[in-house]
Formats: C-alpha cells, structure tokens, sequence
C-alpha cells in the first residue's frame, strides 16, 4: 500500500515537474495563460469558429509573437515568413499532418499534404513537380474549359442560382476531370453527388479539432480502415478510379460509385490526358516511390486539396467584387477593351486572359484576402534552436504562420491591408511587390508549396472572366 502511494506521488511530483519544464521553456511569449498548459485553447476556438480573428487580436496587442500552447507559438512578422519556410535547415512539418494521411486497411495512402517523411515528400514532389507545371496545366485547357462553360450554361439556364452551391460543384468536376477526364456529374445532376463534398469538408474540419491531437487521430483512423477498408467516401472513389484505369478500363466503366454513375467524358472535352496518367506513370518509372498505395494517395489528395479550395477562393473574390462595383466596372472594362481589340477570343485562351493586368490583380488580392487557411501551417524548429523576430526559440517548439495576421500587416500590404483592393498589386514599386509576393501564405511558403497553385490560377481566370464576359454582374 504504502508503495502504491510512493508510487503515485512520484508520478504526480513527476507530472508536475514535466508540466513546470515545458512552461519554463518560452515563458516570456505572450499569450493567453491557459495556452501555457494546454492545446484545448485553441481547439475551443477552432470549434466555435474565430480562430483567426481571436489570433489576430492578440498578435494586434501583444506582438509578433504569441504562444499558442504549451509547445507552439504563433509568429506573426510577415518578413520572418521566409525563415519560418526556409529549406536549410529545414523546419519539418508539425504533427498536424498526420490528420490528412487516408487509410486503407491499414496502409499509408498520404499524399504531399499528409507526407511527414521530408526526404520522401522531396522525392515524391520532384517525380511529379512537372505535371502541375504552367505548361502541363495549359495542356489540361479543355478541361478547364469544359468545365467552365458548363457552369456558365448553367447560370444562363437558371433563373436564380446560389453561387455557394454552384461553385463547389464546378470546383469539384472541374478537379475530376483534370485528375481522371470523368466527373460525378455535380453540375449535371445539380447536387453533392454521393454526398462526396461533405465528405470533404467533414475531413477539412475534422483536421481542425483532430490537429490538437493528431496522435491519436491517426491511430484511430488507422485501426478503423483495418476493419472497413478504405478510410473514407473519397479514398474510396479515387481507389475505384485507379484500379480501374490500372486494369485498362476508364473510370466509367468502373459503373458507379456509392449508386452514382460515372461520366465519361474525355472526348467531349477533347483531353488529351490527365494527372492520373502523371501517377500512373511516376508509378511504372519509379515503383519503389511511387507504389499503388502512392498513386491512390495522390489522386486522393489532389481531389481533396484542389476542389473546394479554388471554389471557396473563388466565391469570396466574387462576393468581394460585389461589395465594391467600381472594382467590377474597371474588370469589365479591361475585357471589353480586349475584345474589341481582338486580343480575347471566346471561350478566352488562358494565354490571353495572362496578359490582362487587372484581372490579375483581382484574383492575387482575392488570395490574399480571402484566408482560405484558418489554421497555422505548423513547423518544429531544430534541435538547435533558432532566432524569430529576435527571441531565441528552443528546438522542438512547434512555429507557424497563418493568413489572417500575415495578410492583414499594414507595413506590408499599406495602411489599408484589412480592405479588399487589387489596385495595390497595380501601384506596388518592383520592390515593393517582391515582398507582397514573398510575405503572402495563399499558397503556402518554401517547400510545401501548393503544388496547384497553377491549377487554382488557370480555373479562376477562366471562370472570372467567362462570367462577366457573358452577365451583367451586380
Ligand atoms: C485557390 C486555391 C488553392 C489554395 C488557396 C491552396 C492553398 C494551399 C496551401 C496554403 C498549401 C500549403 C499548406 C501547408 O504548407 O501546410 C497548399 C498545399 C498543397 N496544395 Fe493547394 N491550394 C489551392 C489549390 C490547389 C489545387 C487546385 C491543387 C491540386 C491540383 C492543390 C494541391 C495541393 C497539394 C498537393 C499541396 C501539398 C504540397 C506539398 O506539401 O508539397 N492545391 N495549398
């Protein structure tokens, strides 16, 4: 008895040390005090939804840094974005990554996101990288064109259409098509089909409150896929896909899907191929980087990253644009200037909507003030340590950046940063802009860069200008 007591008072001094240790260890960042001790801070926030706007007020009072928990700390200096991302010596990614690794009986499908091996993700990223270069995603142009015109035809069709519904479907065939030249038919059928985007956004906000402790997340979600197989609706359509075109078979004839029939349509839309040709190949050049579970991973993470993303980007900048009109009239009439001068055919090549200024600078600030992210991209500093806006942090503590601070800093983006305005990407000196682009995390910083980015660009030129090309917007 008398041991058992020794014992649990050991363990509690122990505990209690343990607690007192890692508190010591950035005691002198601000932050709220019970962030000191726990992660259930920020989740709470996470939870109720103003995460961002409650780590703005505190960067706006106490400073460019703030502890966020026991072990992390927010940096909110735009100028140290560069060493937060930097290469050498790397930060790894946080234990947050975890959550977006998919699981299939009990094997690994992760994709880029979800990759926490560095030197792997380096291999795999560079295998890939040119796929999702400018030039490849202009060679998916009748993709994106197809896609863009049906969402035109059906805002055409409609007397009243909610862009919040419209826009997610568009999103998400628009992504189909690049991945695999077949959609589910959201458009089409004018619904969530196979309740597939809920289930993407289930796991975008379960990555939220399972990011404080990822841990355990993944052992769950791992020992469930050993049971059910696949670890969720999308793996489960992007392994469907794979296996099919695999065996030779397009993704149609795999039938359907969750009672959904697939659509072929790679000849309607003329594609000459797809990122699921970029895998597949990856896969038979380098089989030990790039194993069917990797080609799985891949799909999977390029329908999750890449489809709600660019249409939540999108609705926001045309929900921005509609709150300002003057922004809309100047739009407008850039388009018109280069139609009447022959440089915009229709529907408009990407190459010509590239050389049109503004268009530019609308979907830049769009990204910029959208916030797409709303949490921090999480890094761990190195053993040894490193120097953020002048405080000497320890290595281990987890760091990171997120858009809502770094996006809103009047040195920056001028005193005005907390309004939407794409004339500040017109005005900027060379200098000046170099470190607008540099400072902004739209799409992430150093080498976990979106490997989309060009995608997103591509779909949202597209899609912006057909819309005023063909509707008064207001
Ligand atoms: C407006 C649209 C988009 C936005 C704002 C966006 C934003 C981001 C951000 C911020 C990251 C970095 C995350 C981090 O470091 O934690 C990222 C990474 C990534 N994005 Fe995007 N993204 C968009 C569209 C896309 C598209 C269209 C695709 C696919 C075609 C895509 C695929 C990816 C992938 C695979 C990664 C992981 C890259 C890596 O770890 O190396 N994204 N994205």
């Amino acid at each position: 008895m008398i041991t058992l007591q020794v014992a649990a008072a050991c363990l509690g001094a122990f505990l209690i040390f343990h607690i007192i240790r890692v508190e010591r260890r950035i005691a002198d960042v601000p932050g709220p005090f019970i962030a000191r001790f726990t992660d259930w801070w920020r989740v709470y926030h996470y939870i109720k939804g103003d995460w961002g706007e409650t780590i703005l007020w505190w960067h706006q009072r106490y400073g460019d840094l703030i502890r966020t928990g026991p072990n992390r700390i927010s940096v909110g200096d735009p100028l140290e974005v560069p060493r937060v991302y930097q290469v050498k010596p790397l930060l790894h990614k946080g234990t947050m990554y975890r959550t977006l690794i998919g699981w299939f009986r009990g094997e690994n499908v992760a994709g880029l996101e979800g990759m926490v091996d560095e030197v792997q993700h380096a291999n795999t990223k560079r295998v890939i990288a040119s796929a999702y270069s400018w030039n490849a995603v202009v060679g998916y142009e009748p993709q994106i064109t197809y896609s863009a015109l049906e969402l035109i035809d059906n805002i055409g069709k409609h007397p009243v259409i909610d862009i919040n519904d419209w826009i997610p479907w568009w999103g998400i065939d628009s992504m189909n098509r690049i991945a695999f030249s077949s959609s589910l038919g959201f458009m089409k059928n004018a619904r969530d089909v196979g309740r597939t985007l809920e289930a993407t956004r289930k796991i975008t906000a379960g990555i939220a409150y399972m990011g404080a402790f990822p841990t355990i997340f993944m052992w769950i979600a791992w020992a469930l896929s050993t049971v059910i197989g696949p670890s969720g609706r999308l793996v489960n359509l992007c392994m469907g896909i794979v296996n099919s075109r695999l065996s030779g078979k397009d993704a149609s004839e795999m039938g359907h899907w969750n009672g959904e029939p697939i659509l072929l349509e790679k000849e309607a839309m003329n594609a000459k191929g797809d990122l699921l040709d970029a895998f597949i190949k990856a896969g038979k050049e380098q089989p030990k980087l790039f194993p069917h579970s990797r080609v799985i991973g891949m799909t999977f993470t390029t329908i999750l990253a890449g489809s709600d993303t660019t249409a939540y980007n999108l609705s926001w900048t045309i929900y921005y644009l509609l709150k300002n009109p003057a922004y809309i009239v100047r739009l407008q009439e850039e388009l018109d200037r280069a139609a009447q001068q022959g440089e915009l055919s229709y529907p408009p090549s990407l190459a010509e909507l590239s050389k049109l200024p503004y268009l530019e600078a609308v979907i830049k600030e769009g990204l910029r003030y959208a916030v797409l992210l709303q949490m921090h991209m999480e890094r761990v500093v190195p053993k040894e340590g490193m120097e953020i806006c002048g405080y000497s942090v320890p290595g281990g503590i987890t760091v990171g950046c997120i858009s809502k601070v770094i996006h809103m800093n009047k040195e920056v983006y001028g005193e005005d940063a907390e309004r939407f305005r794409p004339e500040r990407w017109l005005e900027a000196s060379p200098e000046k802009l170099k470190v607008m682009e540099r400072c902004g995390i739209w799409f992430g910083a150093g080498k976990h860069t979106c490997i989309g980015q060009h995608f997103a660009r591509a779909k949202t030129l597209k899609v912006l200008s057909m819309i005023l090309m063909n509707f008064n917007v207001s």
